[in-house]
C-alpha cells in the first residue's frame, strides 16, 4: 500500500529567478546582496505595481562558475552575468515588470524559449 503523502503547495507565479549562491562565480556576500536586491525589487513590484508573478530562489550552483553573481530567469531561458544590486534592479524593472530582458548582461539564451505575455488580471476576472 502506498504511503499517504501530503502534496506540497506553491504560490501562483509565472516566472522564477534563480541566483547562484555557492561563492565560486562571485563572493557569497555579492550573491547575497544580489538575491536581496531581487527580492526587494519583486516585493516592491507586488506592492506598487500589483505584480505578483515571480519567485526568487538561491541555488548552490547553476553550472557555469564564472562571471557571477549569475541569475537565470525561467521559463524565459535568459542567463545573466555580473548581476550586482543595480543590475538586479534593472532585471526587475525592465525584464520582470517591463517584459524586456536587460540585453547588456545576457550571456546565454535558450533558443525557442518565449517570453510570457504580461498577465492582465482584468481579462481573467
Ligand atoms: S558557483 Fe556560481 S555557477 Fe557555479
Amino acid at each position: 500500500m502506498a504511503k499517504k503523502t501530503k502534496t506540497p503547495k506553491i504560490k501562483s507565479h509565472h516566472r522564477q529567478l534563480f541566483v547562484c549562491m555557492d561563492g565560486d562565480c562571485a563572493s557569497s556576500s555579492k550573491a547575497k546582496a544580489t538575491r536581496k536586491a531581487l527580492k526587494r525589487g519583486l516585493q516592491a513590484a507586488r506592492k506598487e505595481e500589483g505584480i505578483d508573478h515571480a519567485l526568487c530562489t538561491g541555488m548552490e550552483c547553476i553550472g557555469v562558475c564564472k562571471g557571477g553573481p549569475l541569475v537565470v530567469v525561467w521559463p524565459d531561458g535568459v542567463w545573466y552575468h555580473h548581476v550586482d544590486e543595480d543590475v538586479a534592479e534593472r532585471i526587475v524593472e525592465e525584464h520582470i515588470i517591463g517584459g524586456e530582458p536587460v540585453e547588456d548582461y545576457i550571456f546565454y539564451r535558450i533558443e525557442g524559449a518565449q517570453y510570457l505575455p504580461e498577465v492582465d488580471e482584468d481579462e481573467n476576472a
